[in-house]
């Protein structure tokens, strides 16, 4: 209730309706050939693509202030049709997959969103977003003139659009919903489909149409839809244009680095060279932008795609998986930002005129009114240029664009960056903790022993059973990623064939893992290589006269989420299973009567809950090291501080990990990324390839496991493992992420910020040198010339510098003790350092 007398509150009523009212004022979005148009006034979109359900609601305002912070103004996702429809009319909108709350979010901190409703949107999530129960429908194919999945795409998409829509979410609504996509990258499948792709398009438009939003839609990498955007997604987009003339040139994903895999090594996309490519992008007409991503975030649970994409989905970003800055990257973008907005009016409204100086140099200037800005670009892989521009001299580096926002000082170098390099370290957990305490229980097998139609365990209540070899997806619904297939063989002793015992026994699979046994004692493992999940197991088994028990159990890693027909790619057993005795004769036991049971007796338990009824079958005597089929269970302390906590689990085969019942996602840190195809340096010029700057060659394709804050509380916090292979658990840890070095990199006439994390200040600075020096952070090396005062400067200022700050109140500051400092990068600053001719800059290494 609302007093007359109490002022205060009322006020505050009256701001807080102020604020309600004029966040829902409607706004109109148009565009025309060179830009999407708010109100009629075009804009220049910088974009990135946060999906939330690879973070958590806790993350989100955070995720989102860093990427405004960073100099964006929307945020782009796609909406999981899969997570949200789990099973046929059954939604989920809770936790991370409250779409509403997400976008909520975006509209508070006054960003505009850009929703790709999809349904398809491989996005290297599992089945590329679409539910594995619609891929089991009868008659279904999907994303082509199919009733079956057109009804299902229309009564999803109809469902989140009219949420929408009730939530006032749309611009025409007052919400930020800017652009809304359907489909994703049909261009790259249609010649697959024939005929019915474009019946499939025209439909798919039209559907789009009819929910009449009031904002563009946009139809990425589909060149045949004029009465959509269509827009380009990859690494560099500058030659792209619509084919509509009166389209603008819309970047949907501009990839910030690329994916892990299992079995492959780390990514990386400097910044020098994503900076080249926005900067080519808008020099060459482009005005909106998406990340894609800015901020990747993580595959909880199982629902990272494949197969064999890793549960990091961390994606090089500017933002890493955590939700720290990835610097430079972040750092470098957020000055590209800046600069390019500063010239919005210029950019969309100027007229353009290029200069080609020949050797892949241009210069581009925009002119309105007399007011220009200018973009010099280099797309030269080794030769830097000096050009010759209305009478003065600049020099662009290979590969790299300068923006000159009037046409006469370069403000902005894409290959200069003047960014702190983050070197992020992972800290042990605090001191004073007793190491991990493991119990552990085997996954009961005891089942195997017996014949399978014997359903004696209450875990078989659910059993299948059926005279042919079934694709697992139909039979799992993908309720899990493992599936038994059990069978009995009679063997006759008196048969010549069969009465030897030593036959070889054939599994022909379509993926992704293989665990054989024969009554009850494991013969042996296998799993397929990445990008050939097609294998045949075989291995010498010895049967016993009477009845035999074969039981195979099937493993995936993640469904195919691209591709045409990729729903009809088939996965684990599909046959033959052969006996091969005494003169190569077989038994083809493919259609024999095969039991089927899906999932883990350990799932269906539901062991990762912390109320599961018999917690206290758990032992702890004699922990099993490196066996398979075992689960591991421990509790830990919350690490203290901030930063965010992720599980070293090194040490450990490959199974699945749950943090106080948080699925966490899938490990496989025993799964080795290749030790060749990685290079010690990485020479930003030349195009990006994900084959190009890898690291960790060698190495565990993810050691390092994020468990968001969110799903701790201080003490008593239960980890619990599923170890398939053999692993050992008293290795694994918990940890911290953190910045540990902080690199500087600046040129003269720049200021330099270094900052480190968590409340953690500059304990040392290893390395300064304003000149020219040489290398990059942690190998940095004095060059030719040099400011003696380099070092004492960014450690500690000189009396006379002390002095100047007092005089001035200058905002810059010595380093050492301070938890971020700032340094001009100056002669004034630093003294005279000799250098003559070139470009002095200054390189730092401080320890955090
Ligand atoms: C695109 C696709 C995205 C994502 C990306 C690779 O082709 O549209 O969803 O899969 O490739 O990360």
């Amino acid at each position: 209730m609302v007093g007359v007398g109490s002022g205060g509150s009322l006020l505050v009523l009256v701001i807080t309706a102020f604020c309600f009212f004029s966040s829902l004022v409607a706004f109109e979005v148009t565009y025309d050939n060179r830009a999407i148009k708010i109100d009629g006034e075009r804009k220049i979109i910088l974009s990135g693509s946060i999906h939330y359900p690879r973070s958590t609601p806790e993350m989100w305002p955070s995720l989102i202030k860093k990427s405004k912070d960073g100099g964006l103004n929307a945020i782009e996702t796609y909406v999981f049709w899969s997570s949200h429809e789990p099973q046929r009319r059954q939604y989920d909108f809770s936790g991370n997959l409250d779409l509403i709350r997400f976008l909520r979010n975006i509209q508070e901190q006054g960003l505009y969103a850009i929703l790709r409703l999809g349904p398809f949107v491989c996005a290297e999530w599992n089945f590329g977003g679409l539910p594995v129960w619609l891929g089991n429908m009868p008659g279904v194919r999907f994303r082509t003139q199919n009733d079956v999945y057109t009804n299902e795409m229309k009564n999803f998409t109809t469902l989140i659009v009219d949420m929408i829509k009730r939530e006032n979410l749309l611009a025409s609504q007052g919400g930020p919903i800017i652009l809304t996509q359907i489909e994703n990258e049909y261009g790259l499948v249609s010649s697959s489909y024939g005929d019915e792709a474009k019946s499939y398009v025209n439909w798919s438009i039209s559907l789009a149409k009819s929910f009449n939003v009031s904002v563009p839609w946009v139809m990425c990498q589909e060149w045949d839809a004029p009465e959509v955007l269509d827009t380009c997604n990859g690494w560099y987009c500058d030659q792209f244009y619509p084919k509509n003339p009166d389209a603008p040139k819309v970047w949907t994903e501009n990839w910030t680095g690329w994916f892990n895999e299992w079995g492959g090594a780390n990514p990386l996309r400097t910044a020098e060279d994503l900076a080249f490519a926005v900067a080519r992008f808008f020099q060459y007409g482009g005005t909106l932008n998406n990340y894609y991503m800015y901020h990747g975030g993580t595959n909880f649970g199982r629902t990272a795609g494949g197969p064999y994409i890793a549960t990091t989905y961390d994606y090089n970003s500017p933002l890493d998986e955590y939700g720290n800055p990835n610097q430079p990257k972040w750092g470098h973008l957020k000055q590209l930002h800046l600069v390019l907005q500063s010239i919005e009016k210029i950019l969309t409204y100027g007229e353009v005129r290029n200069i080609n100086y020949g050797n892949m140099m241009s210069a581009t200037i925009y002119d309105l009114n007399g007011k220009r800005a200018c973009f010099f670009g280099n797309a030269n892989e080794t030769n830097d240029r000096t050009i010759t521009f209305e009478g003065k001299k600049y020099h662009v580096p290979a590969w790299s664009v300068s923006v000159l926002p009037d046409c006469q000082a370069e403000v902005y170098n894409t290959a200069r960056v003047n960014t702190q390099t983050s070197v992020m370290v992972k800290h042990s957990r605090d001191s004073d903790e007793a190491p991990l305490k493991w119990t552990w229980r085997r996954e009961y097998l005891e089942f195997l022993k017996g014949h399978p139609s014997n359903k004696r365990s209450e875990y078989f209540r659910d059993a299948t059973s059926a005279t042919q070899l079934m694709e697992q997806k139909l039979v799992t619904n993908d309720s899990s990623d493992y599936l038994w297939y059990m069978t009995s063989v009679d063997i006759d002793g008196n048969d010549p064939v069969w009465g030897k015992e030593e036959v070889t026994l054939q599994v022909r699979t379509e993926g992704h893992i293989l665990h054989v046994f024969v009554n009850g004692r494991h013969m042996g493992s296998h799993r397929a290589k990445i990008r050939s999940y097609r294998f045949v197991f075989e291995r010498s088994v010895k049967l016993q006269h009477g009845k035999n028990t074969i039981a195979l159990l099937s493993a995936t890693v993640g469904l195919p989420n691209a591709g045409a027909y990729y729903e009809t790619i088939k996965q684990g057993i599909v046959g033959p299973v052969m006996l091969i005795g005494t003169n190569n004769q077989a038994k083809d036991l493919s259609t024999n009567k095969w039991v089927y049971k899906v999932g883990l007796h350990g799932e269906a338990a539901e062991l990762f809950r912390d109320d599961a009824p018999g917690h206290h079958n758990w032992l702890s005597e004699n922990l099993p090291i490196n066996r398979s089929f075992v689960w591991y269970k421990t509790t830990f302390k919350s690490p203290s501080g901030q930063d965010p906590v992720v599980l070293d689990l090194l040490g450990l085969g490959k199974g699945a990990a749950w943090v106080n019942g948080h699925h966490i996602g899938r490990y496989w840190p025993s799964y080795l990324a290749p030790e060749d195809g990685c290079s010690s340096t990485c020479d930003y010029r030349g195009k990006y390839n994900p084959n190009k700057c890898l690291s960790n060659c060698g190495k565990s394709s993810q050691r390092w496991y994020h468990v968001p804050r969110s799903f701790l509380r201080d003490e008593g916090n239960s980890l619990v493992l599923f170890e398939e292979f053999g692993g050992n658990p008293t290795l694994a840890s918990v940890q911290t992420v953190t910045v540990g070095k902080a690199c500087g990199n600046a040129y003269e006439g720049n200021t330099l910020e270094l900052l480190c994390q968590g409340g953690r200040v500059i304990s040392e600075v290893k390395f300064a040198s304003f000149g020219d020096p040489k290398g990059n952070c942690e190998s940095f090396e004095t060059g030719s010339c040099e400011s003696p005062n380099s070092l004492s400067v960014v450690e500690n200022l000189l009396v006379l510098h002390r002095f100047i700050m007092l005089i001035y109140k200058c905002k810059w500051q010595a380093c050492v003790g301070k938890e971020s400092c700032s340094i001009d990068v100056s002669e004034e600053t630093f003294g005279p350092s000799g250098c003559h001719g070139s470009i002095k800059r200054l390189a730092v290494e401080a320890i955090c």
